[in-house]
C-alpha cells in the first residue's frame, strides 16, 4: 500500500516585472480558489527571480509588489501562509539534498531552460540550470501534494516528481528504518485547469502574455488604470470572422480563442458559454463586454495593490510571520531527511 499524505497545496509566482492578466488567469484566481477547500503555502520565489540577472532593489520591490498581488486578490494571510522563499532556509538546503538525486540527463532535457538560457547557453548561470531542483524542493520541503500552476510548468513538475520516486526508490531501506513507511515523499501533482490557463499576448494570439513584450498593448498589467484596460482590449488583434457559435470554432484562431477564454476565465464560465452569448457577432461589440468585465474584476484588485503599495508596513509584517510558520513545517521534515541520508545534525 502506498503511504497517503494529507493534502496541502504550495505554489509559488517570480517577483520578476510586474503582474499581467495572465498571471492573475493563470494562478492568483486559481490560488484564491484553493484557499476554500485546503491549507495552502503562497510563496515568492525571489530565490528563482536570481537565476537571471537582477536588480538588488528591484527584486525587494518586486518581491513586495508580489505579495501584495497575493492579498489583493483576495489570499488571507491568516488562514494561508504567504512568505518570501529566500527567508526560510531549508529550501536551499534541500535542494543541495535534491541535486544529487536529480540527473544531470534529466535537466537537460527542461525547455525553459532552452528558452531562458536562448542561443549563449555557455554563458546562463548555473542557477538557471538548477531552476527546476530548487523548484522541486520548494514543494517537496514542506511535503505538498498538490500544485496549482500554469501549463508552462507540467515539465517542471514531472520533474519534480521524478526526484521525489527517486529519492524514495533509493533511500528506501532507510526510510522504512526511520519510520516513514514506503515513502518519505508525496509525488507532488499539478493543478492546471480552467479556460485560461495560458493567456496569450493582445497582440500575437500565439505568443504568452509577458510584460517583457515590446508592445505596451500586449499585455494588462493589474495596476493598469480603467482607461488602458479599456484601451489595450479595444486594440487588440483580432481576425475578420465574426465570432464563432461554439469553442471548436476557435481552432485555427489563435487571437479569437484568447479573448473568449479571458472572458470566460473572468466570468467563471466556459468558452462554449460565452460563445452562446456573443456567437454570430461582431468583435466590437464583445471587446466592448469584455473591457466592462475586465475593469469589473481588475478594478478593486488594483485599488487594493496601490493601498498596500502605499506603506511596506503590512506587507512585511505578512512576510515575516509568513517565513516563521513556514520554517514551522519545513524544519523537522529537512531534520527528517538528514536521518534518512546518514547526515550527523
Ligand atoms: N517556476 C514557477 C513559475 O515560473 C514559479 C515557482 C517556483 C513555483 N517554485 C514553485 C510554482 C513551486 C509552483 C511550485 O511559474
Amino acid at each position: 500500500m502506498a503511504k497517503k499524505f494529507p493534502e496541502l497545496v504550495f505554489s509559488g509566482v517570480q517577483p520578476t516585472g510586474s503582474l499581467h492578466l495572465g498571471n492573475y488567469l493563470g494562478a492568483l484566481k486559481r490560488f484564491v480558489e484553493m484557499q476554500a477547500t485546503h491549507d495552502c503555502l503562497y510563496c515568492v520565489v525571489d530565490l528563482h527571480a536570481m537565476t537571471m540577472p537582477h536588480d538588488p532593489a528591484q527584486l525587494r520591490e518586486a518581491t513586495r509588489a508580489v505579495a501584495a498581488a497575493y492579498l489583493a486578490c483576495g489570499i488571507d494571510p491568516k488562514r494561508n501562509i504567504v512568505f518570501n522563499q529566500s527567508r526560510v532556509a531549508e529550501h536551499a538546503e534541500l535542494t543541495w539534498v535534491l541535486n544529487c538525486v536529480a540527473r544531470v540527463g534529466w535537466l537537460n532535457r527542461m525547455t525553459q531552460f532552452k528558452e531562458k538560457a536562448g542561443k549563449d547557453r555557455e554563458n546562463a548561470s548555473a542557477g538557471l540550470y538548477d531552476y527546476p531542483v530548487l523548484m522541486a524542493a520548494d514543494i517537496l520541503v514542506y511535503r505538498a501534494t498538490h500544485v496549482p500552476v500554469g501549463e508552462d510548468q507540467k515539465q517542471h513538475l514531472e520533474l519534480a516528481r521524478d526526484i521525489a520516486q527517486k529519492f524514495n526508490n533509493d533511500f528506501a531501506a532507510s526510510i522504512a528504518e526511520h519510520g516513514h513507511g514506503d515513502a518519505f515523499f508525496p509525488l507532488p501533482e499539478p493543478l492546471i485547469q480552467g479556460p485560461a490557463t495560458r493567456v496569450m499576448s493582445l497582440r500575437d494570439g500565439t505568443k504568452k502574455m509577458s510584460k517583457s513584450d515590446a508592445s505596451e498593448f500586449a499585455s494588462i498589467g493589474l495596476t493598469d488604470d480603467d482607461d488602458a484596460i479599456a484601451q489595450k482590449i479595444r486594440r487588440a488583434k483580432t481576425d475578420p470572422e465574426p465570432l464563432p457559435s461554439e469553442a471548436a470554432g476557435l481552432k485555427g484562431r489563435p487571437e479569437a480563442d484568447n479573448l473568449v477564454g479571458i472572458f470566460a476565465a473572468l466570468n467563471d464560465e466556459t468558452k462554449d458559454s460565452v460563445l452562446r452569448q456573443f456567437g454570430g457577432g461582431q468583435f466590437s461589440t464583445f471587446k466592448a463586454a469584455l473591457a466592462d468585465l475586465t475593469v469589473a474584476k481588475l478594478a478593486p484588485i488594483r485599488a487594493e495593490i496601490l493601498r498596500l503599495r502605499a506603506d511596506s508596513g503590512e506587507i512585511d509584517r505578512v512576510l515575516a510571520d509568513g517565513a516563521e510558520r513556514a520554517r514551522a513545517i519545513a524544519r523537522p521534515i529537512m531534520d527528517q531527511a538528514k536521518d534518512v541520508l546518514g547526515l550527523i545534525r
